[in-house]
């Protein structure tokens, strides 16, 4: 029993420290909540069609196949093909769906252009968690003295452009101080100084749906573990029913 106390506990505290990890990723920035919810298929569809229009000329896909995403966002292979399939192979022909999410983007010559090579996205779901992705894509700001023009608070000098700025319109971060000296606190917040084609309501949308596709990438399973466990559950109850009965038969002639 002490054993199993002590290995309890001890589980206890490497998920606390590995949370701590996770937070520490983030930064100091706070991060805002996603509210990411990966059964709600009409949003992971919404981002995955999101996903290969915006992202996946730089970002690959490299552990997803477009026809497992198909049967577990409910799509036909027909929709698939039509919606989903912009890459081609090495023949040019467009993928077939049981090809994995590759892109053309050379890693050798995009750290040139963009300083960092666009990472393969397939676990940025479980390495940075939702809320750090959903926080990243509305934390682009303009900055004159980048490259490309915008920075970004969530990932500062950041070597990705904002690609949804036509989506969101353009932010500008302004910074007030409160105190002075070695106390002095700042505040900093993002306006927007040009709106984009859609209302923040609407952003926010996209941006859920994004993280949403991502996440459920990261660990696609978890769609359906959750329901296999109701079920475990389930047969463990029957099963403490039916062994209880057969302790009974069994013990019968010895009391
Ligand atoms: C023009 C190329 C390009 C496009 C298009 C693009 N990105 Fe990026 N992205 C980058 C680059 C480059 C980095 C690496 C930045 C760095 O390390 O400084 C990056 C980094 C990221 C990261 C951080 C990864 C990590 O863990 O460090 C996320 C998340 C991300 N992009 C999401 C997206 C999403 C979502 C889209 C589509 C809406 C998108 N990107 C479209 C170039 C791009």
């Amino acid at each position: 029993m002490k054993k199993f106390i002590a290995s309890v506990v001890f589980a206890l505290a490497a998920s606390v420290s590995a949370m701590n990890t996770a937070s520490a990723a983030g930064g100091h920035v706070e991060l805002q909540d996603a509210q990411a919810d990966i059964h709600n298929t009409s949003s992971l569809q919404r981002g995955a069609k999101y996903y290969v229009n915006y992202c996946m000329g730089c970002h690959s896909l490299n552990y997803s196949r477009y026809s497992r995403i198909a049967t577990d966002l409910e799509l036909t292979q027909d929709q698939v093909v039509k919606n989903l399939i912009f890459t081609r192979n090495a023949d040019g022909e467009p993928e077939n769906p049981g090809a994995l999410m590759k892109n053309a983007m050379s890693q050798k010559h995009s750290a040139e252009w963009f300083g960092a090579p666009p990472p393969d996205l397939s676990l940025v779901g479980r390495s940075r968690g939702p809320d750090w992705i959903y926080s990243y894509m509305k934390a682009f700001y303009l900055d004159p003295t980048r490259p490309l023009g915008v920075n970004n608070t969530v990932f500062p000098n950041v070597g990705m452009p904002h690609v949804l700025w036509e989506l969101q319109g353009l932010q500008e971060k302004h910074c007030t101080k409160d105190g002075d000296g070695e106390h002095a606190v700042e505040h900093c917040e993002l306006k927007l100084v040009k709106p984009g084609s859609m209302s923040a309501i609407e952003y926010d949308q996209v941006v859920r749906d994004l993280t949403n596709f991502l996440t459920y990438v990261g660990e696609p399973a978890k769609l359906h573990r959750h329901g296999y466990g109701i079920f475990v559950l389930l047969f463990l109850a029957l099963f403490a029913v039916l062994a209880y009965f057969l302790k009974k038969e069994y013990w019968r002639d010895v009391h």
